[in-house]
């Protein structure tokens, strides 16, 4: 469970506390502090209350919700309108996190004047605090162009899903010594195209631990090794929501698919019973009442 201490007032946020925002430079403070940043994806309003209460220190409503929520195939064709309205959702649920919107695939790439006018809508429509895209080469212009105009983004190298055809693959990266090098000259470009942190997905641990000494910008994790800032799991993924296996990095902290599919059978066999809903869940009237709606209704 994390703890954000907050520079002003150097007042310690447990999770069952009301907590201080966390602010886009307290990541670079947490870094320095050594504190690691605890980041989770998030697609909805009762999750989100959740995340709240537990004390998390991001959020990531990513494009991942096109497989996780939406059933697509892939990241690529979930759209900024059906993004912004679980980002929607999710910032109504929380009030201390930071939130950052992922744009979608093909709403930031074509130019920086496209890639501002995406950012824009996430933060103002939506009140994400930070924005993500993917990638290096051109999309450091695109992040360079978003920050300039004060909003703040979150770079993410190694496996770009909404590329993943490109890399072949949904595979680990950096696996040669060209690619790692290509991987860390993509993130230092990031660093200085003033991103207040980046994502590392499927690189090797070791990989990363060179990358870091490279690097002043806070870096979160996702199949990439201890040596990060901080870690961040898809939802689905670390609650066990799925039928099917999780990549090698993926931790599930629980099972709940098995949980939710017994309640619900349990649920089912009672309806078809008859036993639910038994007279603790009716409402009742009193029984004058109810004599005299059947003499109304016989007369
Ligand atoms: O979209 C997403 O959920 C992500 C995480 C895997 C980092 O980009």
């Amino acid at each position: 469970m994390s703890a954000l201490i907050s520079g002003a007032t150097g007042k310690v946020n447990a999770p069952t506390e009301e907590r201080l925002p966390v602010t886009v430079p307290q990541l670079a403070e947490r870094k320095h502090l050594g504190q690691p940043l605890v980041m989770v994806t998030c697609y909805d309003y009762p999750s989100a209350r959740i995340v709240e209460e537990a004390g998390v220190d991001l959020v990531l409503v990513g494009d991942t919700a096109a497989m996780t929520v939406l059933g697509y195939d892939s990241t690529v064709p979930v759209t900024v309108d059906e993004l912004l309205v679980l980002v929607k959702a999710v910032r109504r649920g929380l009030s201390s996190p930071l939130l950052v919107g992922d744009l979608p695939f093909g709403s930031y790439e074509i130019s920086n004047e496209q890639a501002i006018a995406t950012a824009q809508r996430f933060v103002k429509e939506a009140g994400c605090d930070a924005v993500k895209l993917e990638g290096g080469g051109v999309m450091v212009d695109r992040a360079h162009a978003i920050a300039a105009t004060g909003i703040p983004v979150v770079g993410h190298v190694g496996l770009t899903p909404q590329t993943a055809t490109a890399l072949g693959g949904f595979k680990a990266q950096a696996r040669t010594a060209e690619r790692a090098q290509q991987i860390i000259e993509h993130a230092c470009s990031l660093e200085d195209a003033g991103c207040c942190l980046i994502v590392f997905e499927a690189i090797p641990a070791a990989v990363t631990e060179v990358a870091m000494e490279q690097l002043s910008v806070p870096v979160i994790g996702i199949g990439a090794g201890a040596a990060t800032d901080g870690q961040v799991l898809v939802w689905h993924d670390l609650l066990g929501l799925y039928e099917w296996g999780s990549p090698r990095f993926v931790k599930r902290y629980a099972e709940l698919r098995p949980q939710i599919l017994d309640a619900l059978c349990h649920y089912a066999g009672e309806v078809r019973s008859r036993s639910f809903p038994s007279i603790e869940y009716t409402y009742s009237i009193d029984p004058s009442e109810l004599e005299e709606l059947r003499a109304r209704l016989a007369a």
